[in-house]
């Protein structure tokens, strides 16, 4: 887990969604970084963000553990992969889903495709981390959409998860958010023992989209 990582979810952000969606995953795609990054996209965006944004990984921000056939309005995860997701998120304090929904996800996936399960706290990140996902994110919901990054607001929460993850799985990743806005919150996120960082609206509504990205990634 020496990768670093950068992961903006599009949320349903005005900004980010259809042409816009577009248009951001172009500026994160042209980004010079060793990091990953991570465009986060709507079910309905992700065809045309993988096909403008090659050079980045696209998530997307849900998934559900179902089989072909008559599940309406579901989201089946071959399909994500078919059409170029590599990664979801689920479980994100804006959706969030059964511990079994969790589970039968992390058994219907390949092994490669990332799976980032989030967490509202150390207790949670425990119960994930023990279904072997690829990252477990913590994000504080009271922080999330913030103007304080969870890194300032409870450094806890963040080493305290790192510490709990590692001590269950050594294959689990940890990642944390909200309110992470800028290079010194990312760097604050990789001292306090975690592998990036997960956030929205520091890139979303940021009035300059690519300074706000250079930022992030400057002290990777
Ligand atoms: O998924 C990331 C998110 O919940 C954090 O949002 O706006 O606080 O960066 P934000």
């Amino acid at each position: 887990m020496g990768e670093k990582l950068v992961v903006v979810n599009f949320k349903t952000y005005e900004e980010a969604h259809g042409l816009s969606a577009e248009n951001l995953a172009r500026i994160m795609n042209d980004l010079e970084t060793s990091a990953r990054i991570v465009a986060v996209v709507s079910a309905f965006d992700l065809s045309p963000v993988v096909n403008v944004a090659p050079n980045i990984e696209v998530w997307t921000q849900h998934l559900d553990p179902i089989q072909f056939g008559s599940n309406t309005g579901f989201l089946h995860p071959d399909t994500a992969i078919e059409r170029g997701a590599t990664g979801t998120l689920i479980n994100h304090a804006e959706h969030k889903v059964s511990i079994e929904h969790i589970a039968m996800l992390l058994d219907q996936v390949p092994e490669n495709f990332t799976v980032c399960a989030c967490a509202a706290d150390i207790e949670e990140a425990k119960a994930l981390t023990a279904l072997k996902p690829t990252y477990v994110a913590v994000e504080p919901p009271e922080l999330i959409g913030g103007d304080i990054s969870v890194t300032t607001a409870d450094p806890n929460i963040v080493s305290g998860t790192a510490d709990a993850v590692r001590e269950i799985s050594a294959d689990v990743g940890i990642l944390c958010g909200a309110g992470v806005k800028n290079g010194y919150d990312v760097s604050m996120a990789l001292d306090l023992g975690t592998s990036g960082v997960l956030l929205a609206s520091g890139v979303t509504k940021s009035s300059n989209p690519l300074e706000s990205l250079n930022d992030l990634i400057s002290k990777i």
